[in-house]
């Protein structure tokens, strides 16, 4: 297939563009190239060549930047994906989007399915919610993927960050009372590369196995990379205080890709160990 990767520049675009490439003709798209925001330049653009599939991964992803900046928030996690279905629909092929967590407001005490129903508390999940309604009205070809908790190669996330301030400090307060599923950007993009060999389109949560805490992720990253030197302690939300909330549950019940008859994605530890092994220098610079 030929494929189209918007925002393949991000870390998930990178985890995409190196699994796809094995298997597909790929095409990276991401800022200043194009801007998914611009309906008139993506038709230039993807007009171009014979396309097979769309695959979304641009957004604009800084949770707290969000709820200062509510227009560009949706220009770009709403009006985007609307403006991607309207290029697919047009060209009459399949569209994945990625999704989030924090379209739930996380006040659940069990693992949401892909049926529950939405409540976004902050903007970003505002606005992440109002581009999957696009999607889903505008296009009926399209596979909306909500995911968790991301890390992976190419891209500031929690794992480097946590190894940085390891460096740096001797004591941490850390999260403990928000829980969800870590997920490594490789078996994300693994799985995509599996969901797209069907069109079995519609709505999927897909995310590594397990739950922690922030805090119990960040004691396991630690001992996993041979940290010991370092104090954890847990906190609450509140004592970070940070403008965007925070679901409490993040945990996504991969419900529909298991029914799809898709073998769970591994233990967010095993995954966590590979990435480890990926890492340099620069990455936790
Ligand atoms: N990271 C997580 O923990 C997490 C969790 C759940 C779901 N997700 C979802 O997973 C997807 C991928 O996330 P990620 O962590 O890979 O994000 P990322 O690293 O921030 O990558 C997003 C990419 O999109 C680009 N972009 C921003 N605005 C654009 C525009 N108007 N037109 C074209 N490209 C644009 C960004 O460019 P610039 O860097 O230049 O802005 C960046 O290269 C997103 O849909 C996100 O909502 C992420």
């Amino acid at each position: 297939m030929h494929i189209i990767i918007t925002g393949s520049n991000g870390m998930l675009g990178h985890a995409l563009t190196a699994v796809l490439s094995k298997q597909h003709k790929l095409t990276g798209f991401d800022l200043p190239d194009l801007d998914i925001t611009n309906l008139s330049a993506l038709k230039t653009s993807l007009a171009l060549e014979k396309l097979d599939l769309i695959i979304n991964a641009a957004a604009y992803t800084d949770v707290d930047g969000c709820e200062s900046n509510a227009d560009l928030a949706f220009a770009v996690n709403a009006t985007g994906p609307r403006n991607l279905a309207v290029v697919a629909n047009e060209l009459n092929i399949p569209l994945v989007h990625i999704s989030t967590d924090y379209v739930f407001d996380g006040m659940s005490t069990v693992p949401y399915k892909e049926s529950d129903i939405p409540n976004p508390q902050s903007v970003y999940g505002k606005s992440k919610l109002s581009g999957e309604q696009h999607v889903r009205e505008l296009y009926s070809k399209h596979y909306i993927i909500r995911t968790s908790w991301l890390y992976g190669e190419h891209g500031k996330n929690f794992v480097a960050t946590m190894l940085r301030l390891a460096q740096e400090r001797d004591e941490l307060g850390v999260v403990d009372d928000q829980t969800g599923s870590p997920t490594y950007t490789l078996d994300l993009a693994r799985a995509i590369a599996e969901l797209i060999t069907e069109p079995a389109y519609g709505t999927y949560h897909i995310t590594n196995s397990g739950t922690c805490t922030w805090y119990e992720f960040t004691l396991e990253i630690f001992r996993k990379a041979g940290i010991g030197g370092v104090r954890v302690n847990p906190i609450t939300t509140e004592e970070i205080n940070r403008p965007a909330p925070r679901p409490r549950n993040s945990v996504l019940d991969n419900y529909n890709w298991r029914m799809q008859g898709h073998h769970p994605l591994r233990h967010y530890k095993e995954a966590l160990a590979d990435y480890l092994k990926s890492l340099t220098k620069e990455d936790i610079k």
